[in-house]
Formats: structure tokens, C-alpha cells, sequence
């Protein structure tokens, strides 16, 4: 049986989608779901540990979906589903809070970045369990795979410890999962500030490449991106991460190497490149939005798929739970 389990899961925190997102996570989510058994999960309980706004919220999850499905994720080939619609995350949350050391989620970054900016005392909660959280998602699935971006590589290192140490001290019951992050793309940097990573908390809207935004308004960000010092377009990420920024989105979005790219420019300015690589985000970008905006039209049909997902994440998530209730010794 070479088939894989596969999980993910991308929070509904904001009306679109970036492409640090579809970079470093969902184009894999794509690619895995031929031939392996992929769920993927819009984990909305983890957007709570953030401000939300009820309305706004629902929508974002909607749209959430809608675009991953126009993006490629087929509700047939893979399950998606949300993450509230299937209590066992919680439940199983729980007993990862009561594997988990205090020093050891301390030290998560998301942790202490995210803290960090509002101060430590009116960080909430859960924040700090969140990463308990994401590791129920992860172990309830059995999952082989996760395919993630570069920043979540320490919650997957994380889920294994908690997963090694729950086997070994009441036998064995999850799977180790393993990170699934590719080298280029794992990491997307914001337009605008091509050190710091391209994110939806992040204060530079300018910086980030929305999948929902309108072809007009990402091309004029790809425009006005910032650039480095000198005229040349060479991948250099110490001295050019703008442009090696660039150049990782084209070769990424375009299948076309580096180095191709490099001597399709070579003696061209920045102009150019911006121009060249606006089209192609453009380009792609395109159908998925048109697609995504159809899907939102049938609100019905989109939460009878979602619903459809939970049924069958579930069947797995029970399973797992059970057997996990029951090497703890918990009465049944
Ligand atoms: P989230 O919702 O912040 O991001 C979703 C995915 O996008 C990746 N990503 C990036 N990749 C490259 N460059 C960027 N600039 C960039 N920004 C975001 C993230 O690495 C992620 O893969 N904790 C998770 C959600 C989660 C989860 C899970 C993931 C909850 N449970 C179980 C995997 C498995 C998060 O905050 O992702």
C-alpha cells in the first residue's frame, strides 16, 4: 500500500488566501492529494485565538473553502472539512495540554512572537495551547505527511515529541508525522519588506499578494515591490531579497528554473522582471478567483460539501480518539 496519509490545515483569518499561503502550503496540498489519502481542514477554532468578528468570520471561513476548492482541492479526492465540526479535536486538544510541558510551549515562536506584540499578560490563552491544538489535528489523522510552510516546522517537531512520548508511555497509538516543506517557496517574503515573511497579520497590505484581490491591484503591488541596490536580476538572497523574492514566486508559479529566468533578464533593468513576473502571478491567479466568487454564490452547496468532509474526517478521527481514550485507561 504505497497510499499516504496526508493532513493540513490553513486558518480562516482573513477574506483571502496569500500566495506565502499557496507557496508554501496549498500547491502541495494539490499535488498530494493524487494518490494519497489527504484531509485538509480549515481550523477555525485556531482563528479564535485572534480577534474575530462573528459575521465576518463565518464569511471568511465560506470563502475559505470556496477557494480552496478553485484552487484544486476536490472534495472527492481529498477530505475537507472544518475543524469545528469535528469535536474529536478538541477532545483529543485536551490530552495534548496534559502531555505538554509549560517550558516546552514557552518556547513555540509562534508563541512568543505573537505574545510578544500585544504583551505577554493580555496574550490569550489560547495562544498559548494552540500548538496542542494543531498537534490533535495532525495525530487524529494518522497522518504520514504535513505539508506546511518553513514557520510551522517547529509545531510539527512538537506534535512528533508529544506523539513519541504518549507511545511510550501508554503504548503505541499515533503515528510520527513527518513535515512536508519544500525548499523553494517555504518561505514567501512580503513585497513591501522582502526580509520579513509575507503574512496576513503583517502591517504592510502593499506586501501581500492576495489570491481574492483584483488582477489590477496585484500587479500594481508587483510593481511598486521593493527592489535592492543595482539593476541586475540574480537570486541572492543576502543581497537581492527582493528580487530573489520575485524570482521565487515566477519559478514557482511559471515551472521555469532560476537560472533560466536569470538569463532570460540579463542585461534587462527591474521593470521588466516586475512586469514579467505580474503577468504570470496575474495569469494564474486569475481563474482561481473567477472560480472561487462562483463558488461563493452557492452558500448551500459549499456547507453540504463541508458537511459531507466532517462525515468522513470523522469516521478517522473517532477511530483514533477511541483507541487513544482507551490506553489511558479512561472508563468507556
Ligand atoms: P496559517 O493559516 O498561518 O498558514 C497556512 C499555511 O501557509 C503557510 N504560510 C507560508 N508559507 C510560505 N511563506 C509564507 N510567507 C507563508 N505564510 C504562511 C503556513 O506555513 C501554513 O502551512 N498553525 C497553522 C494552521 C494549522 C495547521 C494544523 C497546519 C492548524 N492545525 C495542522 C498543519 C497541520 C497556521 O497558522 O497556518
Amino acid at each position: 500500500m504505497t497510499q499516504k496519509r496526508v493532513l493540513s490545515g490553513i486558518q480562516p483569518t482573513s477574506d483571502s488566501f496569500h500566495l506565502g499561503n499557496y507557496l508554501g502550503a496549498l500547491k502541495q496540498w494539490v499535488e498530494l492529494q493524487d494518490g494519497n489519502d489527504a484531509f485538509y481542514c480549515i481550523v477555525d477554532l485556531h482563528a479564535l485565538t485572534g480577534e474575530i468578528e462573528p459575521a465576518l468570520f463565518r464569511k471568511r471561513t465560506l470563502a475559505s473553502a470556496a477557494q480552496l476548492i478553485a484552487l484544486g482541492i476536490s472534495p472527492e479526492k481529498s477530505t475537507l472539512f472544518v475543524q469545528s465540526h469535528v469535536a474529536e479535536h478538541n477532545q483529543l486538544g485536551w490530552i495534548m495540554e496534559c502531555l505538554a510541558g509549560f517550558g516546552e510551549a514557552s518556547r513555540m515562536t509562534q508563541f512568543k512572537d505573537k505574545s510578544a506584540k500585544g504583551g505577554a499578560d493580555s496574550a490569550r490563552v489560547g495562544l498559548f495551547t494552540y500548538p496542542m491544538l494543531q498537534a490533535a489535528d495532525i495525530l487524529l489523522y494518522q497522518a504520514h505527511y504535513v505539508p506546511v510552510g518553513e514557520d510551522q516546522r517547529q509545531h510539527i517537531e512538537l506534535t512528533r515529541d508529544l506523539a513519541t512520548r504518549f507511545n511510550s508511555r501508554f503504548g503505541e497509538t499515533f503515528r510520527l508525522p513527518e513535515g512536508y516543506i519544500l525548499k523553494a517557496g517555504a518561505k514567501i517574503y512580503d513585497l513591501q519588506e522582502p526580509t520579513a515573511k509575507m503574512s496576513k497579520s503583517s502591517g504592510s497590505v502593499a506586501g501581500v499578494l492576495e489570491i481574492m484581490d483584483t488582477p489590477e491591484a496585484n500587479t500594481k503591488k508587483i510593481k511598486s515591490a521593493a527592489t535592492d541596490a543595482g539593476r541586475e536580476v540574480k537570486f541572492d538572497e543576502k543581497e537581492k531579497p527582493g528580487i530573489s523574492n520575485l524570482l521565487t514566486i515566477h519559478s514557482s508559479l511559471s515551472g521555469r528554473s532560476i537560472a533560466d529566468l536569470e538569463n532570460e533578464f540579463e542585461g534587462k533593468g527591474y521593470g521588466d522582471f516586475k512586469g514579467a513576473v505580474a503577468e504570470v502571478v496575474v495569469e494564474y491567479l486569475r481563474p482561481i478567483r473567477t472560480k472561487a466568487l462562483e463558488l461563493l454564490e452557492d452558500e448551500k452547496h459549499l456547507i453540504d460539501l463541508l458537511h459531507e468532509g466532517a462525515e468522513k474526517a470523522r469516521v478517522v478521527a473517532s477511530s483514533t480518539l477511541s483507541d487513544t481514550y482507551k490506553n489511558l485507561g479512561l472508563v468507556k
